[in-house]
């Protein structure tokens, strides 16, 4: 496996990303925990120095540890991780005013095993700079392989040592074909073989679940969302029946939801699982709530007492397993003060392990989504589960603005379940990151027949997105609209009139709450 050694660039994930796709396992570690210590125990194959937001001009400047450079495997600095090996190997890095932000031309000066296939000597390449210092004279040892206009040592090599750095942010796109660098890192200098697969994960994450746990008990929450699913399909391969699956059904999910994971679970995966039906408690809870933070928390707080209920109905359980995914676990680093480790971390019965004392079992950690899917694929689960859009933990709840009651429950439950059908039977549900429909307290006047209707105005809403933080809505054909509300407003009682939500986010959030 490879070392990432984070400094804190904001592209650090791309990295991960990159090696990734090249099929090479690697982990992102923050510079202050690789000591000597650490890189005896996790002994990588090739070990990179990301960029980040300090300059190595600085007094107390984040420095890679000298083990780094004494353990004998390929080392490449990005950015702030090629200054600070200049630094560390005795070159020098100069300040301020050759700035370049955005895209420079480099050109390659001399022949590297980097560079095979990528450019040729002599020739030029776009790339994507963002560098306040740079480096002015490479280390002892070391060449000029690629210069830009504003960084004469934009790329330096030690091919006996085998070290590089480069000025220049392979990992983003704006590098052309960037990642035949990182392919030639790995497999020309280190020597690696791109041969990380999703079978060869599940067998990996079995052993190591099955090491974790010994014989213990575990118990994992699920949510019906894929992420979940995966973890308890997975673990349950671990250790079989000493596995429960406790599912709050909350009352707040989509139409037929519950059956459907009641179904995929106890039935055809044969995994224990405990079907908490709470669905009158949680509403009784709501009663009179409009605030959406109230409504959160309400849920929020019932959810894990339910589930701390069931879980010690189980006894004896020693561990909880969840659904954290890579993206969730990467250790944010600042550099420039203040606590320098932040984890941001994500659960649905969060204060659970502290308060029933369980460790943690997280087998899709080192995972991106898509690669949950992949592997949720790769552990047969349904195509139609393994590509669901997500879904909040509140549920209808926050879909449902004001009050919520029984009735208004169900007619949303029916009018999202209509949408969500004419948008799979025009095949654009995996073109969507996520579609839904809110039922807004409002009434408005119609005519339906010959009679007046005074009923619900329902909002539909559909984003596309890469990861939630950012979203835009998803231009549906006007005859698609039409034909949507003209099912909704048929089949529907309770609702008379339907509109389309066209914000992007920001200013707007995905969920109405
Ligand atoms: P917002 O509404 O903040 O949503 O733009 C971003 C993404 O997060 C989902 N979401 C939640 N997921 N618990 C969850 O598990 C929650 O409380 C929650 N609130 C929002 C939302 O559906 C969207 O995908």
């Amino acid at each position: 496996r490879v070392l990432i050694v984070d400094f804190g660039s904001q592209v650090t994930q791309l990295i991960a990303r990159r090696l990734r796709e090249a099929r090479v396992y690697s982990e992102i570690v923050p510079f202050a925990r690789v000591d000597r210590t650490f890189l005896a125990g996790f002994a990588p194959r090739a070990i990179i120095l990301s960029g980040g937001p300090a300059s190595v001009l600085e007094t107390n400047a984040p420095m890679p540890d000298a083990a780094v450079f004494e353990a004998g495997v390929p080392v490449l600095g990005i950015c702030y991780g090629q200054q600070a090996m200049v630094s560390a190997l005795g070159g020098e890095v100069e300040g301020g005013r050759h700035r370049e932000f955005g895209r420079a031309s480099l050109t390659v000066a001399a022949h590297s095993p980097l560079f095979e296939g990528w450019v040729e000597t002599g020739a030029a390449e776009q790339v994507w700079m963002s560098h306040g210092d740079r480096v002015a004279a490479a280390p002892p040892g070391f060449h000029v392989i690629a210069a830009s206009p504003g960084a004469p040592c934009a790329a330096i090599a030690d091919e006996a040592r085998r070290f590089y750095g480069v000025q220049f942010h392979p990992e983003v796109m704006h590098t052309l074909r960037g990642e035949r660098i990182y392919e030639n890192f790995l497999f020309r200098v280190a020597g690696l073989k791109g041969d990380w697969t999703m079978a060869a994960y599940r067998d990996e994450a079995v052993a190591a679940i099955r090491a974790k746990v010994g014989d213990a008990r575990v118990v994992c929450g699920l949510s019906g969302g894929v992420d979940s699913a995966v973890t308890a399909v997975l673990v349950h391969e671990a250790i079989g029946e000493r596995l429960t699956c406790v599912f709050v059904d909350t009352g707040m999910m989509r139409e037929g939801e519950a059956d459907e994971v009641v179904g995929l679970f106890r039935d055809h995966h044969n995994i224990p699982l405990i079907h908490a039906d709470e669905g009158p408690r949680f509403l009784a809870a709501l009663d009179g709530v409009t605030d959406p933070e109230q409504k959160r928390k309400t849920i929020g707080k019932i959810f894990i007492d339910v589930f701390q209920e069931h879980a010690e109905s189980i006894g004896k359980v020693k561990f909880l397993a969840q659904g954290t995914l890579y993206p969730d676990v990467i250790e944010s680093v600042s550099v420039t003060g203040g606590p320098s480790v932040t984890i941001k971390s994500h659960h649905n019965v969060g204060g659970l392990p502290e308060r029933m004392n369980l460790g943690l079992v997280e087998p899709l950690r080192a995972l991106f989504k898509d690669e949950v899917r992949a592997l949720g694929r790769e552990l047969g689960l349904p195509e139609r589960f393994v590509g669901r859009h997500p879904f909040p933990g509140p549920g209808l709840a926050i879909r449902c603005p004001g009050e919520i009651t029984a009735e208004k429950l169900a007619i949303l439950r029916r009018a999202d379940a209509v949408y969500l059908e004419e948008i799979r039977n025009a095949g654009l549900y995996d073109e969507i990151w996520q579609a839904f429909a809110a039922l807004l307290p409002v009434r408005s006047v119609g005519v339906m027949g010959d009679g007046r209707s005074y009923d619900y105005v329902l909002a539909l809403r559909a984003v596309t997105s890469v990861d939630g933080m950012t979203a835009d809505y998803y231009p549906f054909e006007h005859d698609f609209l039409g034909r949507v509300a003209g099912r909704i407003i048929n089949e529907v009682r309770g609702v008379n009139r339907v509109v389309y939500d066209v914000t992007s986010k920001p200013p707007g959030t995905i969920e109405w709450e």
